[in-house]
């Protein structure tokens, strides 16, 4: 993150984007459910959408990975997105390493994982994040985006 401000001279709004296991295969993995957008695109419609922010991607198929990228961003976002993938059902670790994190993370998912297979009607993260968007696509992100900016501009 460069820190660089912005054309109105704010500085920039930090947000962080975590991606987790097998976000990569967007594009190609279960297009019915996930869509066709590949992460590289989702992630460049973000960039474009919003200009005022700084962005850092991240993405892993590992829960460490994870975990030490949000204590990272904990000091150097504004605010954070996390699509933990099949993490969110069950990594009691991942959510402590939320609980420790003081700015707002918002918990996305592509799919509405409230009308899916049993086992992903429960997130064990939603109760440590200030909200969660499901359900709508690729679109989640920009929602949460915009809320982050919302709240960033309006504590400054
Ligand atoms: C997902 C839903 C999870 O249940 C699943 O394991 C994923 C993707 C979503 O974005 O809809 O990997 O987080």
């Amino acid at each position: 993150m460069s820190g660089a401000k912005t054309a109105a001279g704010s500085s920039p709004v930090k947000i962080c984007i975590i991606n987790g296991p097998n976000l990569n295969l967007l594009g190609t993995r279960e297009p019915e459910t996930y869509g066709t957008q590949t992460l590289a695109d989702i992630n460049a419609e973000i960039t474009g959408k919003f200009p005022a922010c700084e962005f850092e991607f991240f993405r892993s198929n590992c829960e460490g990975g994870i975990i030490d990228k949000l204590h990272e961003a904990r000091e150097s976002a504004d605010g954070i997105i996390i699509n933990a993938g099949a993490y969110t059902h069950y990594s009691y670790a991942i959510r402590d390493a939320i609980t420790a994190v003081s700015v707002p993370v918002i918990e996305v998912h592509l799919s509405n994982i409230y009308a899916r297979d049993e086992f992903r009607r429960k997130s064990v993260l939603s109760e440590v994040c200030k909200g969660v968007i499901c359900g709508f696509g690729a679109a989640g992100y920009s929602m949460a985006v915009d809320y982050l900016i919302s709240v960033t501009r309006t504590e400054a």
